[in-house]
């Protein structure tokens, strides 16, 4: 094999650099292109919470489950007694990570449930949140307002693996060096929260949901422990992170410190019978 002449040894040298370069190119245009769909597939959760709604009965039928959720009071007023919709604590319809998010939560059912000492379905869920948070009684599991709300519920966890759900979707854990000091979250309670909740918590019917008194939840609810968590990451409204992990403690402990109304435990709740021809 004769040696290359300089001329031609300098024309492949640039064509591998041309080619080099241009398969580098191709390189960047292709992984740029990809990276969008990429990055959008690795938040499946958020997938879900923007994923449009299916037409025809199905989307009917998961429609009707987001306005139970969204507008309880008008869609199921007569199982509830607290002036608030699901979405007081379950925000823009359970859509919102950390703010009492519901992306998942089909998958993480069934569950071992400490409050109830035995393993709960979502339906049994839903229903504790009817009895506690909503201060009610829950609709029958058969009935077409129960199954909307799975119907909805279901929507919002595709993708979601059986067994876990999507992470993150959890409230933010909160770590504060005192216990919660009522007075001092009086002060916070004044210039950040009662604007719109109102000096005596009672909110205002329709915009702001109560914090307590008799149309708040009742004491048997997950706010009582977990207020805290809500309020740092998603209070004051639109302002959510800004309050130090003592601030939330403090103002949850101040709300709290009110009275609300009693869980009675003993109480029977009557799930209407069907004839077997039901199913
Ligand atoms: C006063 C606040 C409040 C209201 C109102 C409320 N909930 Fe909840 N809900 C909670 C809290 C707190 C939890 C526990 C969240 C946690 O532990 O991360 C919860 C949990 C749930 C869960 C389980 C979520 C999961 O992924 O494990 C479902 C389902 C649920 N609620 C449905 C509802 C429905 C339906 C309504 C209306 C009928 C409702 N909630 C009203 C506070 C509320
Ligand atoms: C700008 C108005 C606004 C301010 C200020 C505000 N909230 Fe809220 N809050 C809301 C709304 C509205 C909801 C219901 C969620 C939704 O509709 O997005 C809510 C929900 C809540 C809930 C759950 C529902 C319930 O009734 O228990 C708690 C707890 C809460 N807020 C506490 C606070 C605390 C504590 C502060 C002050 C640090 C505060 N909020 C400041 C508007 C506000």
């Amino acid at each position: 094999m004769p040696h290359d002449d300089s001329a031609a040894a300098a024309a492949r040298r640039r064509s591998v650099l041309t080619w080099g370069a241009l398969s580098i190119g191709l390189l960047l245009v292709t992984s740029a292109q990809f990276e969008q769909p990429a990055r959008a597939a690795s938040d499946p959760a958020q997938s879900a919470a923007t994923a449009e709604l299916p037409s025809g009965s199905d989307g009917a039928l998961i429609r009707y489950g987001r306005s139970l959720i969204t507008d309880t009071r008008k869609f199921a007023g007569s199982y509830i007694t607290a002036d608030m919709s699901c979405s007081a604590c379950h925000i823009s319809g359970g859509t919102v990570p950390h703010g009492g998010s519901l992306l998942g939560t089909y998958a993480r059912f069934p569950q071992w449930n400490s409050r109830a000492k035995r393993f709960i379905t979502l339906q049994d869920r839903l229903a504790e949140c009817f009895l506690y948070s909503m201060n009610g009684r829950p609709p029958p599991y058969t009935s077409r307002e129960m199954i909307a709300m799975v119907a909805y519920i279901a929507f919002l966890s595709k993708g979601a693996p059986v067994g876990s759900g999507f992470p993150g979707q959890d409230f933010v854990t909160v770590v504060a060096a005192k216990p919660g000091n009522a007075a001092a979250g009086a002060k916070i309670y004044a210039t950040q929260c009662s604007a719109c909740h109102g000096a005596d918590g009672s909110g205002d019917h329709g915009a702001f949901p109560p914090l307590w008194g008799a149309k708040s939840f009742n004491d048997g609810a997950g706010m009582n422990t977990k207020m805290a968590r809500f309020v740092k990451a998603n209070m004051p409204l639109g302002r959510g992170g800004t309050l130090s992990d003592q601030e939330a403690v403090d103002v949850s402990a101040f709300v709290l410190s009110h009275a609300r109304p009693h869980f009675d435990r003993n109480r029977t709740i009557a799930f209407p019978d069907h004839r077997a021809g039901f199913f």
